[in-house]
């Protein structure tokens, strides 16, 4: 057997179809390329249409083959819609990419409770839903496979998101109990959990202190590129390279999660 064979066996994703909520996003376009490019069809899912407008031009530039469907990953309804409109398109849906987030960094003492709960609302309970409503249809339909994206701060604290690291935190317990919930009814359930990678999101609350404060704490003294997410998503998602994984968080993050000073 070719190399190009063994690879394309282990980690190839030809005949599948992966919805991407968050997908016009900067690492949900990045995955979705990269699913795209190991042979996956892509549903962008996201709420800017002119996002998604622009992302299905770069993965068609790619020669991957992806349509986008509107989404707003707080309501079980939206969601519900994604789901019959991406299995009418792909026949079924094998793989779940969630990858929405929002994020506002506040003292303590400044923490909005309704801001709180937007947060929440987008992180925690659209992933939730998410899977619930993905789970359900890939039941009938032998099986599929979901990645979470968590973060640094599923794990650790970092300063002023507070909202954020909950939500980030309940991610990383959620993807373990979906995990175990469904182990044997051929559903795996995953999470990354990136550490620095500059994005829209997160580069309002990066100022000057605080790019200091990450870069002593990152190892590898760099932030990371959304590129270097990908060979862990096909590992997590693959059919075969992946068969045994399910409800690991697996950390990519230049070493911060390790770094002790
Ligand atoms: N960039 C980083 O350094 C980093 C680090 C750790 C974790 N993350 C997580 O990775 C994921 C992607 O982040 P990103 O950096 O690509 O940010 P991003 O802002 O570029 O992407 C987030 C996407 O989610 C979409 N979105 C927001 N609310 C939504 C909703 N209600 N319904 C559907 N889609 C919605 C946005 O339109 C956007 O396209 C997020 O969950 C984020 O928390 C990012």
């Amino acid at each position: 057997m070719s190399s190009e064979k063994y690879l394309d066996d282990l980690f190839g994703m030809k005949g599948q179809t992966a919805v991407v909520i968050g997908g016009a996003g900067a690492l949900g376009l990045c995955l979705s390329t990269g699913l795209g490019k190991a042979g996956a069809k892509i549903v962008i899912a996201d709420v800017r249409e002119e996002a998604c407008v622009e992302a299905i031009k770069k993965l068609e530039s790619e020669g991957i083959e992806a349509i986008y469907t509107l989404v707003n990953v707080t309501s079980k309804e939206s969601l519900t819609e994604l789901r019959e409109k991406a299995t009418a398109w792909g026949g079924k849906v094998d793989i779940l990419v969630n990858c929405a987030g929002i994020n506002v960094g506040t003292p303590f003492l400044e923490v909005d409770a309704d801001k709180w709960d937007a947060i929440m609302a987008v992180n925690l309970k659209g992933t939730m839903l998410s899977c619930q409503v993905f789970i359900e249809g890939m039941l009938k339909t032998g099986g599929g496979s979901i990645l979470n994206i968590g973060s640094v701060n599923s794990d650790k604290p970092l300063s002023r998101v507070f909202a954020y690291a909950a939500s980030k935190a309940g991610v990383v317990n959620l993807t373990q109990n979906i995990a175990q919930e469904f182990a044997t009814q051929g559903i795996r359930c995953n999470a990354i959990c990136p550490g620095f990678f500059p994005a829209e999101q997160n580069r309002k609350i990066l100022d000057a202190k605080r790019v200091e404060n990450i870069m002593n704490g990152t190892p590898m003294r760099r932030y990371g590129d959304p590129s270097e997410l990908i060979g862990a998503a096909l590992l997590l998602l693959s059919r075969k390279a992946g068969s045994y994984i399910t409800g690991s968080a697996l950390y990519v993050d230049g070493g911060f999660t390790c770094s002790w000073f």
